[in-house]
């Protein structure tokens, strides 16, 4: 398996190696496995445990106490601790060698939350059961509008900043759960949630720590504290917004998720990022949903279909953000402070498309026209032809499929674009980039075929062969397929290695950043969580006919009839 990879690594590197994979050997299998790799055997401990034992062994213990998997006062004998790491290399998704390696010592030396939730004997260290997901304190509020008031303050900041970053932290998660929090008086005897400051000495390493008491299934009012450690430096306020954000979600009842990608994982990487899917699901799943969930932004008969542009990079460009395509072949734009405004207006756009701060629209007649940020004309960039039939824009580039069942792409200057020859007869389906120089080709035959820049006839790599493929779609970094049986398989880039995350019941797939969306036949749509075959339904109204979504998480669907929605819970 690895050899193959190895191939079909080399043949992209060079795409002028004449005829890099024997087709015949090659037809009729996927060129990936459908399972990961067999992991390597067991090392003797002696292997790994060379440098710093102690710092390793601290970090392992500590890694079992933030999810429960370990009794307060118990240590892991010497014995266990590769299986120990094993456990641990297989919430951070990496081959389970038992040997602490150095991505583990890169995720447990970043600061970490000290929150240690109840033991939970089911995910001891001797039950291999692991669901990679949130995971829930236990208790919850008995109440919906809560308080929380500051017990003292940081020296570090301002104390007024100290309050709105808080309270902008809250606000993440009112945002997604029909629950209210106020700030009561600093003086008020009791609120729910108290919050303080207090220095935990020179050596402890935990930024913060939630602490409750729970009289049986209730949170008791009073009885939380989220306490930040002060020897911290709290003018960060990347680190203060997370540290916040992670705290406020145990003091609503969630415990340290095993989604490394999650708000409540417990160490801090750096990045302060969106409230994660599983985070979502996590929160709905005690609390349930804002009603209403959805929100409509519009309603016009004549809407055909909704896109998103989302830059590939993390700061939004001038043209983000979503677009409707009309019968009338009017585009609107949804501005910031939620208006649609007229784009353009004209009867023959049939098609709009569009990718990092570039906006594109074809006409009836072939032509196909650009708009860059900060001009407010569009610029024609290919003639009028008969022979396109679709454009797509991803990364920075932009591609059209045509009737010849080739595929061209734009040269990025006047009205040129060049012939990509296809790698067969069939014609060519769907087509994704998952960067500026790799486009991927779902062939109409069910071939998956991937080329890199300059895309050259003979630079096609058959990556899949199975008729059953029916679509593809790629976000940030990973590549999804649909199959014919409903069911979606993820592409493991690293691993090399095809992992099927949803059964089922799927007729289309959409990606971005992170995020991955389906909907269902019945009408239904689902986000993935991030943790196999576990998707949480954003809608199950019988009629949605599109779903898009932003980087941060935003989802927006267009159900039949016209109507357009946003995603408010
Ligand atoms: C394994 O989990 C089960 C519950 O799923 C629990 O009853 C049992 O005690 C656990 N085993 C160990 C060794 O903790
Ligand atoms: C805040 O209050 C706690 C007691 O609740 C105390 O231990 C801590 O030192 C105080 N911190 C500051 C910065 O005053
Ligand atoms: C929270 O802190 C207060 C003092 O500010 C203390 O009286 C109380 O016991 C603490 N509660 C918990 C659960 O630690
Ligand atoms: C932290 O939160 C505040 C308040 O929402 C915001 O203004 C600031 O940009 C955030 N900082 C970062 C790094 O996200
Ligand atoms: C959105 O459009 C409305 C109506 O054209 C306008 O009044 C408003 O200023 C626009 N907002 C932004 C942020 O462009
Ligand atoms: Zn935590």
């Amino acid at each position: 398996m690895k050899r193959l990879f190895a191939v079909l690594l080399a043949g992209l590197v060079s795409s002028c190696v004449s005829s890099p994979i024997n087709d015949v050997e090659a037809r009729g299998t996927s060129l990936i496995p459908s399972a990961a790799p067999t992991p390597t055997p067991t090392p003797q401990p002696s292997d790994g445990w060379r440098v710093d034992k102690n710092k390793q062994s601290r970090n392992v213990h500590n890694f079992f106490k933030a999810y429960g998997w370990l009794k307060k006062d118990d240590a892991i004998p010497n014995t266990k601790l590769p299986a120990a790491i094993r456990k641990i290399q297989k919430v951070l998704k990496v081959p389970q060698t038992g040997i602490y390696d150095e991505h583990m010592e890169t995720v447990m030396s970043k600061p970490r939350c000290g929150t240690i939730p109840q033991y939970d004997p089911s995910e001891s260290l001797d039950n291999s059961t692991l669901h990679s997901r949130f995971v829930l304190w236990g208790p919850k509020w008995d109440h919906t509008s809560l308080t929380y008031r500051f017990v003292n303050y940081t020296a570090d900041l301002p104390a007024a900043q100290q309050r709105s970053l808080v309270s902008a932290a809250f606000a993440r998660w009112t945002q997604i759960a029909p629950i209210t929090v106020t700030e009561a008086p600093s003086n008020a005897p009791r609120a729910d949630i108290h919050i303080r400051f207090m220095s935990m000495g020179p050596t402890e390493d935990v930024y913060a720590f939630t602490n409750m008491i729970a009289d049986g299934l209730a949170l008791s009012s009073g009885l939380i504290n989220i306490t930040f450690n002060d020897d911290f430096q709290w003018n960060d306020d990347r680190l203060f917004n997370y540290t916040a954000v992670h705290e406020i979600g145990h003091a609503l009842g969630l415990s340290h998720s095993k989604v490394e990608e999650a708000i409540m994982f417990p160490f801090f990487e750096g990045d302060i990022r969106p409230i994660h899917p599983d985070d979502q699901a996590g929160v709905h799943s005690i609390y349930g949903w804002k009603n209403p969930t959805w929100s409509r932004i519009d309603s016009n008969v004549a809407s055909k279909g909704v896109i998103q542009i989302s830059s590939a990079s993390s700061t939004s460009g001038i043209i983000d953000g979503l677009y409707q395509l009309r019968s009338t072949g009017q585009i609107l734009w949804y501005n910031s402070s939620g208006t649609w405004t007229s784009v353009d207006n004209n009867r023959d756009t049939i098609q709009i498309a569009g990718a990092n701060n570039f906006l594109y629209q074809r006409h009836t007649d072939g032509t196909i026209w650009k708009l860059t940020a900060g001009s407010s004309t569009w610029r024609q960039i290919n003639p009028a032809s008969t022979n396109v039939i679709e454009i797509y824009a991803a990364a920075d580039q932009l591609y059209m499929r045509r009737k010849d069942g080739w595929v061209a792409r734009y040269s990025g200057s006047g009205q040129t674009w060049s012939t990509i020859q296809q790698p067969s007869t069939p014609s060519s389906m769907q087509l994704a980039a998952s960067d500026s120089r790799t486009l991927w080709n779902l062939l109409a035959n069910g071939d998956l075929v991937r080329s890199e820049y300059p895309y050259t006839a003979d630079g096609w790599q058959v990556v899949d062969q199975n008729p059953s493929n029916v679509a593809i779609a790629i976000g940030g970094e990973e590549f999804y397929k649909l199959q014919s049986d409903g069911s979606i398989v993820w592409l493991d880039s690293k691993e090399w290695y095809w992992k099927i995350i949803e059964d089922k019941g799927s007729k289309s797939v959409y990606a971005v950043g992170s995020y991955v969306y389906s909907r269902h036949g019945d009408g239904s749509v689902w986000r993935y969580t991030g943790t196999e075959g576990v998707w949480e339904m954003l809608d199950s109204r019988a009629d949605s006919s599109m779903v898009v979504g932003d980087r941060k998480g935003s989802v927006w669907e267009m159900v039949s009839g016209g109507d357009i929605y946003k995603l408010v819970s």
